[in-house]
């Protein structure tokens, strides 16, 4: 098919420590996809250093924009429109995508399109389904968002469950650090949650005032540091595979039931995941298991499409861009963009 035929996006990442490019055909079919990870940085501080980060995305941007363009064998003339990430993430990260992408419109005169983060991540499954389609609940977690959508429509949204506080890649991040694994912490713990006994601690499964679909993940945090600091205290050795898969359970056992449930009654058919905790082995083995349990058919990325990634972006933006959203010269960086905003 000739690329006329087509529409190809480019799409930028920049939100947190991914310096991200790809370009997508019709929202779907991945044609590049360059990601320059900052994770060998930030692992020195233990975590995200925003004011390096941005810097890092500086002296990489335009290399990974020209990588997606070079490895798709495209020149900007195929391009039909880019979409960026303006939201949400960390102001300076944001802002160094925001901009190359509004120069780059500028100077080659293509459409500029604005994209949520979070509601690139759901895209993330049409890359991986090309059948896929609205509607179906989907379960957003990672680094900074845990939230239950309802994927009404390509470019429509609603929020039906959230975190009162900790999200729950953060909750990981936070108890690989205390069992002393470093950052990133999900995939750590994921690893070494394998060799231990999932039911060798019982950790808290919280839920939130009336609300089925809502999580807490503050509690089973404190939860996990009480244990280690009392057996510190007792001089016990603590058997951290334990701990970690223990902990492991406790969350994906809320992610999953919360979720599960509001597909059921919202009357959905499919449960999908997204975020960078969707790549969680265990997460994506029991959401299959307890959905198709319940006769619901179960969607989730490919790994690399999990984490931050330019393609998801792509994809996000071509739903927008086929909706007619175009984005200005003033697109500006929001870091607590809300999903389903427009
Ligand atoms: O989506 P993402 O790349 O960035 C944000 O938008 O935040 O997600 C990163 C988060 C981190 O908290 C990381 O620890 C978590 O996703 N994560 C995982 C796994 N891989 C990444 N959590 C659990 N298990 C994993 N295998
Ligand atoms: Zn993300």
């Amino acid at each position: 098919m000739s690329d006329k035929e087509r529409t190809i996006i480019l799409g930028i990442e920049t939100s947190c420590d991914e310096t991200a490019a790809a370009v997508v055909a019709d929202g779907r079919e991945v044609i590049s996809n360059v990601i320059y990870t900052q994770i060998p940085t930030h692992t020195l501080y233990g975590g995200v250093v925003p004011e390096i980060a941005s810097r890092e995305h500086v002296l990489k941007i335009n290399q990974v924009i020209k990588k997606a363009l070079s490895d798709a064998e495209l020149t900007w003339e195929d391009i039909d429109a880019i979409a960026v990430t303006y939201g949400p993430g960390l102001v300076g990260p944001l802002l160094i995508g925001v901009s190359t992408a509004k120069a780059v419109a500028y100077a080659k005169n293509i459409p500029l399109v604005g994209v949520n983060h979070i509601e690139g991540h759901i895209c993330a499954n049409y890359l991986c389904d090309k059948e896929m389609e609205p509607p179906y609940m989907c379960l957003v977690a990672s680094g900074g968002h845990s939230h239950i959508v309802r994927v009404d429509d390509y470019d429509k949204y609603t929020i039906i469950g959230r975190t009162h506080d900790d999200a729950a890649g953060e909750a990981f991040d936070k108890v690989a650090r205390a069992i002393g694994l470093g950052y990133p912490g999900g995939p750590k713990v994921d690893k070494l949650a394998r060799e231990g006994d999932p039911n060798a601690i019982t950790f808290p499964r919280a839920s939130v005032g009336d609300s089925p679909y809502d999580f807490s993940f503050s509690g089973i945090k404190s939860a996990v540091l009480n244990y280690l600091n009392g057996a510190e205290m007792k001089g016990e050795e603590v058997n951290k595979a334990d701990v970690a898969a223990s902990f492991q359970q406790a969350v994906i056992d809320v992610l999953c039931d919360h979720t599960i449930t509001a597909a059921v009654n919202f009357g959905m058919k499919t449960v999908a995941l997204a975020g960078g905790v969707a790549a969680n082995s265990l997460l994506r083995e029991t959401m299959k298991e307890r959905a198709e349990a319940k006769g619901l058919t179960f969607r989730c990325p490919e790994l690399v499409y999990c984490t931050d990634n330019g393609a998801m972006i792509a994809s996000a933006g071509y739903f927008e861009y086929k909706a007619g959203r175009r984005a200005d010269l003033y697109l500006n960086a929001i870091p607590n963009l809300k999903i389903g905003e427009r």
